[in-house]
């Protein structure tokens, strides 16, 4: 069995937020006072999550990336991972952390077979960063970094281009690929910080961010990736890693799109921009079966929309919500 939806594109990667919660308040995320997290008890368990993801996997989802607010702030998250470990039906588990919690567990991320970790990282100075993020853990996520780099895990970063702050770091994050063998990914920042629009000085957009780098080498080449990846990659000739801009604002990758989301309180979306199509958490809550739980998704996923971006953007939403809560 494998989820297909009317359009034929095949449904295999789960991005499920574990929490709402993060240890850090990233500007372009979250304000800095006055978040409202849920309760608790809103919250999927272990327990449910466990079994939707169990469930999908017998519905040919095969890679999951856990995401959130921040993974590692739940308790219990790497046990969690542990008894993932154990579906023989995924490929893949993979992790999008702001990566200030997790020197310590990397060893045990290696042991339980993570694929790859994408980390966030907006600066590579401790006071920008800092004003950035509005917490003081600069060291630690560097710190991270570096130890990621030498595990066996694969290695992301992700940089939010935000004019008038980081962009003067775009050639420094580059360079970071030169000796290290890693992807490092400038992503277009999106309006959702969880309180309406962020003003933005200037747009750094797909375009801006690749004529600013092409301006600095003096050959930048192509590098080919999966129909479905967010980013488009590039490499310096005879650097050891790569870079790749995630035009995640002007550009979509809605046609080979082969993900569904499913927030920290269960609500299932079948793109980053839908408002969300019900609430998983509540049919388990309910006394679903397994059955009534495929065909819940099964039905729903043949709703996919052809383009979320344009079908939402047609609703002419307001951006309230945040990526903390929407799980990125
Ligand atoms: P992999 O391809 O597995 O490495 O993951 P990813 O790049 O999708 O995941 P990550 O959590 O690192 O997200 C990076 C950025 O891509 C975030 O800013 C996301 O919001 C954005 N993104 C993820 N999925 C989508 C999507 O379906 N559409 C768009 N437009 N952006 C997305
Ligand atoms: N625009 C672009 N990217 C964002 N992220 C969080 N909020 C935004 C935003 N408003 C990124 C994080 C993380 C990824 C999951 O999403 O930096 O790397
Ligand atoms: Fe936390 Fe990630 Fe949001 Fe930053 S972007 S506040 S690290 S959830």
């Amino acid at each position: 069995m494998q989820l297909t939806d009317k359009f034929g594109r095949k449904i295999s990667y789960l991005r499920l937020a574990i929490t709402d919660r993060c240890n850090l308040r990233c500007q372009y995320c979250m304000p800095a006072h006055g978040i409202d997290i849920v309760k608790r008890t809103a919250l999927l368990t272990y327990k449910e999550m466990y079994r939707i993801i169990r469930v999908l996997s017998e519905l040919g989802v095969d890679k999951v990336r856990l995401t959130g607010g921040e993974p590692f702030v739940r308790r219990d998250f790497v046990n969690f991972l542990e008894s993932l470990s154990f579906n023989d039906k995924l490929q893949e588990i993979n992790i999008t952390t702001n990566g200030a919690l997790i020197s310590n567990h990397i060893k045990k991320l290696e042991e339980l077979n993570i694929n790859s970790i994408n980390l966030s990282i907006d600066s590579l100075q401790r006071e920008k960063f800092t004003k950035i993020t509005r917490r003081d853990v600069y060291e630690n996520v560097y710190d991270t970094l570096l130890k990621l780099e030498e595990s066996k895990l694969r290695l992301k970063l992700n940089i939010v281009v935000q004019s008038g702050f980081n962009t003067d770091e775009i050639i420094d994050f580059v360079e970071l690929s030169k000796e290290k063998d890693i992807a490092v990914r400038f992503i277009e920042e999106m309006p959702f910080n969880g309180k309406g629009q962020r003003v933005m000085e200037e747009v750094w957009d797909f375009n801006k961010i690749i004529n600013h780098i092409k301006g600095s080498y003096s050959e930048v080449e192509n590098v080919l990736s999966k129909k479905s990846s967010t980013s488009k990659n590039y490499k310096i000739p005879n650097y050891r890693g790569t870079f790749g801009i995630i035009s995640a604002f002007t550009r979509t990758i809605c046609n080979d799109c082969d993900r569904i989301r499913i927030t920290a309180t269960g609500m299932f979306k079948n793109c980053l921009f839908d408002g969300g199509v019900f609430n998983v958490r509540d049919f388990i809550r309910d006394g679903a079966s397994d059955d009534d739980l495929k065909e819940l998704f099964i039905k729903t996923v043949d709703k996919k929309p052809k383009n979320g971006f344009i079908a939402e953007a047609s609703r002419d939403n307001d951006v309230s919500e945040s990526m903390s809560t929407i799980g990125g």
